[in-house]
């Protein structure tokens, strides 16, 4: 249905056709990056799984490429899911994943390049001794999926994790192996954390608490903490935490027990699942991938031919400001695709001001830098307290506060029928200490009925003498937010129907009833990186 087709991404990845699910095995080797990827090959709802493959210069300009695995062995007749890439010591690469079996039991399956001299590895080989691995006593025959990148303890051996739950508690089983083939599970776990459900896509990396290279995910040390991410299947939102990890025991503890494992910090407070980092060695930098789902109906996606997007490539390093968060902010490369710019500079609005900005393109493609100042008198001498706020739970870019909301208006029509406020919510408590929410409201973003309306966000951390900024990315029907640096990230699938190629607009807001605004933003233009949705529904990615 040509109809929707303006929902296809200019620079998000998508394959041409059909259902996508978690990003598999990110890799970078000789000269390419790799993705791989959960994907549906005969329709745009999820089923018959298996890895679709594709590689790129940029981690933006993709070639699809065929099928790595197909569902054809007894261990993974019922799909080919999710899985890790390992660089073994002598450069060859292990790629280990969850085989779902002839009767639906999980199962680790070990495979490899075909010819390690293909810079393309378009060929795999599943290991003749699959599954290497079955789930263990003591865990359900469907709690045991989706194993982590390996990294070296000192010993030499090679450790990884792969997600289960005991009752409700969700854990991260960890395992020893020296060949891939033979594993010792250890008799502690990584870690759980009680009342969290299953963990799926278990991620764990260290990161430097001194500087924002990324790190081998071997890498250990003195100046180094480790982050593990679970991927909550009860509530379909992705939690980390920083914490330290004591390769002895085998064990991870985290920094802070309130913000542990899936009851703390989120990456990404809109719609972000399953995703996977690996280090990229060229850059030096740890790149993440989320799965972007759908926030329209089952019917919708089989009528356009497609579902889902992976969120645009994030670089993941520690805060070293706040030492208590990651920063996730778009890879450089970003950059080569912007066009014209537009500049904006302190730009005021009174309370209660919507102003329009004239942009001379439109405004679908879009990268957004911005930067607000509150009137800093009315900051100190405000006495509208306001203790409580949750995104989630307030009346959206339509609540008033004393100082806030303000922000931008984005994918909007011109009469603002339609429009998703991307925008910051200053909180002052009684004793005068100020609180910052970065929020998305997706309640007008569409005439559209059965679609997705909530409101997304949460704390943002803010230091003394930091102005409130935002970037924001509009690709047609997704738009990635990141505040103060990236440290608070949302993720919303938007799908207007008239604020769609040109006629998108873009408009500034101060809804707050006292503070007034001073903004300054550049706005560039975004070149297309992908090729246009084939027709077909059937056939390859
Ligand atoms: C997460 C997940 C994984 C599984 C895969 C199946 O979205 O459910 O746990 O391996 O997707 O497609």
């Amino acid at each position: 249905d040509m109809m929707l087709s303006w929902q296809r991404t200019a620079f998000h990845f998508q394959p041409k056709n059909n259902w996508m699910n978690d990003p598999n095995g990110p890799l970078f080797y000789k000269g390419w990056y790799h993705f791989f990827y959960q994907y549906n090959p005969n329709g745009a709802v999820w089923g018959d799984i298996v890895w679709g493959h594709a590689v790129s210069k940029d981690l933006i300009r993709w070639t699809h490429l065929p099928l790595s695995m197909i569902a054809d062995q007894w261990y993974d007749v019922n799909g080919v899911w999710t899985g890790s890439a390992t660089f073994l010591v002598d450069g060859k690469i292990a790629m280990l994943y969850t085989g779902s079996t002839n009767e639906s039991v999980q199962v680790q399956c070990l495979a490899y390049p075909a010819n390690h001299d293909d810079p393309l590895l378009l060929d795999w080989v599943k290991y003749s001794g699959n599954p290497v691995l079955v789930p263990p006593p003591g865990i359900g025959p469907k709690d045991f999926r989706d194993p982590t990148t390996a990294w070296m303890t000192s010993t030499g051996k090679w450790r990884f994790s792969i997600g289960s739950k005991i009752h409700r508690k969700g854990i991260a089983l960890i395992y020893d192996t020296q060949d891939f083939i033979h594993y010792e599970q250890l008799n502690v776990t990584l870690h759980g954390v009680q009342g969290t459900g299953m963990w799926e896509c278990v991620d764990f990396y260290p990161v430097s608490t001194t500087h924002s290279d990324g790190l081998d995910t071997s890498a250990n040390g003195p100046d180094v903490k480790h982050v593990l991410k679970a991927s909550l299947d009860d509530d379909r939102h992705d939690y980390y935490a920083l914490g330290n990890y004591q390769e002895e025991t085998g064990e991870w503890v985290p920094d802070n027990p309130e913000i542990d494992v899936g009851i703390g910090i989120r990456y990404d407070y809109g719609v972000f699942y399953a995703s996977k980092t690996f280090y990229d060695p060229i850059k030096k930098r740890r790149v993440l991938w989320g799965w972007v789902g759908e926030m329209d109906s089952e019917a919708a996606d089989v009528k356009k031919g497609w579902a889902s997007l992976q969120g645009f490539p994030r670089t993941v390093a520690m805060d070293t400001k706040t030492g208590i968060n990651l920063i996730q902010w778009p890879v450089e490369e970003v950059e080569s695709l912007r066009l014209r710019k537009q500049e904006f500079k302190d730009v005021e609005l009174k309370p209660g001001m919507v102003a329009p900005l004239d942009i001379q393109f439109g405004a679908s493609q879009l990268d957004i830098v911005a930067e607000f100042e509150l009137q800093k008198e009315v900051v100190l001498n405000s006495t509208t307290f306001d203790e409580e706020f949750s995104c989630s739970e307030s009346k959206g870019a339509a609540h008033r506060g004393a100082l806030g909301p303000f922000g931008i208006l984005v994918l909007s029509e011109e009469s603002l029928i339609e429009k998703t406020p991307v925008y910051f919510y200053i909180v002052k408590a009684k004793n005068g200490t100020l609180s910052t929410f970065f929020c998305a409201d997706q309640s007008r973003s569409s005439l559209a009925t059965d679609v997705n309306k909530l409101i997304y966000g949460s704390y943002v951390p803010t230091l003394e003498g930091e102005k409130y900024s935002m970037r924001i990315l509009v690709d047609h029907s997704i738009v990635e937010s990141f505040a103060q640096g990236g440290r608070t990230v949302i993720t919303s699938r938007i799908y207007p129907t008239k604020a769609i190629n040109e006629n998108a607009k873009l408009f500034l807001f101060n809804n707050a009833t006292e503070a007034g605004i001073k903004t300054s933003l550049q706005v560039w233009q975004m070149n297309s990186a992908n090729v246009p949705a084939s027709k077909s529904t059937k056939g390859g990615p």
